[in-house]
């Protein structure tokens, strides 16, 4: 009741204020834990980690690990926090993100504005101190690279080492649409020098502390049907763990048919549910079950967080539908899920998956 009336004044702000006030309620400590709920119906398997449940909290939520200590206690089983670059930038000129609330969607051009690798090290270090490696909610921490970058693929090193000792997981991001030139390494010949270094970074790693790390893409709903054959290949050829799909999208039909055109940036929520799981699909199709895969994109309910299981996701992600719905949304999902999957007669969510063997 009291989170309902505190996101009915949140939306009075404009959207990027809102959630700054939001991230600052989640530091201090102001918004509510929630009671932790667990059934074997729901549990699964992320990368070797046993999870109580299929949701994580998607890249860009939480940008520079301030809003942990807050997030940490709702019922996410994984937080991903970033996108984080090495050097601190401001991102892209106001306003950027834009509420489309009738289609239940987001348009952002944010443009990975974050306070740098360095800094935010030491808030996810200082959460490191009463949250270990391994414990649920894992956090994995989204890499990218600054926009002045000569160097990109070094930018993604240096985050990588950052991040190597106090991260769960990491996400290579190439698809977000906001830095010139970032969607290009997701096509083969930008993609395998990529993912050629971080292979031979994380066995140096490996060797020198005895730490292996899952290793994450994430990728476009934009992508054409053999680019996601490259990305799949590649990412299976690299030792890669999983592969999150999708980030925003700036799909020019879809602008046209909402009447968007004259707004900037990828699109997220309802409006790229559709576009997504045909990404989704697709990639299930090429990877049949080699590589884990999270889906994202458009989920704000139980039956559409089913819908990407359907199509071949592991796990799930989200974020737009917080922003209309609040962080019970989460709750109200598990609830429901674990209904529906009894009433169906499945031993577990992972059995609707196609592609999961056991
Ligand atoms: C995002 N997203 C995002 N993704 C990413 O990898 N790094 C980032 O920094 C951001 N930043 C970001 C900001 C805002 C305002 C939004 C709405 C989204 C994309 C996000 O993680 C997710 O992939 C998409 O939003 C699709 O999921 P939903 O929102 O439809 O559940």
């Amino acid at each position: 009741m009291l989170e309902r009336f505190f996101l009915f004044i949140l939306r009075k702000f404009p959207p990027e204020i809102a959630h700054n006030i939001g991230l600052l309620a989640l530091k201090c400590g102001l918004i509510p834990s929630k009671r932790k709920i667990t059934n074997k119906l729901i549990s699964i398997n992320l990368f070797g980690y046993k999870l109580s449940n299929p949701i994580g909290l998607a890249a860009g939520f939480d940008k520079n690990a301030e809003g942990l200590p807050g997030l940490l206690k709702q019922n996410f089983s994984f937080i991903e926090v970033g996108t984080v670059t090495p050097l601190p930038q401001k991102g892209n000129i106001k306003p950027r993100i834009h509420r489309l609330t009738n289609q239940k969607s987001i348009i952002n051009s944010l443009g990975f504005p974050n306070l740098g690798a360095d800094k935010v090290l030491t808030n996810v270090n200082q959460v490191r101190k009463y949250h270990k490696l391994g414990h649920e909610p894992l956090i994995g921490v989204n890499i990218g690279y600054n926009k002045e970058s000569r160097f990109p693929n070094d930018d993604f090193v240096k985050c990588f080492e950052t991040f190597f000792h106090v991260s769960d997981y990491i996400t290579i991001n190439i698809s977000s649409p906001n830095t010139p030139g970032l969607r290009k390494l997701q096509f083969k010949n930008k993609l395998e020098p990529l993912l050629k270094k971080l292979y031979s970074i994380r066995k140096k790693l490996y060797k020198k502390y005895k730490r292996s790390i899952p290793l994450v893409i994430k990728i476009s709903p934009d992508l054409r049907k053999l680019d996601l054959k490259t990305i799949s290949e590649l990412s299976i050829k690299y030792n890669l763990q999983a592969i999150i799909a999708t980030n925003t999208s700036v799909d020019k039909k879809l602008k046209k048919n909402n009447k968007i055109f004259n707004l900037e940036g990828g699109i997220s929520g309802k409006l790229l549910s559709k576009n997504s799981n045909k990404i989704l699909i697709t990639l299930s199709n090429f990877t049949k079950g080699k590589i884990q895969i999270i889906g994202v994109g458009g989920i704000d309910s139980a039956d559409s967080l089913l819908e990407k299981f359907e199509n071949g996701a592991n796990a799930v992600q989200l974020y737009s539908s917080l922003v209309y719905n609040g962080l019970s949304l989460i709750d109200k999902i598990l609830f429901d899920l674990i209904k529906i999957i009894k009433s169906r007669g499945y031993k577990n969510i992972s059995f609707i998956n196609k592609n999961e063997k056991i």
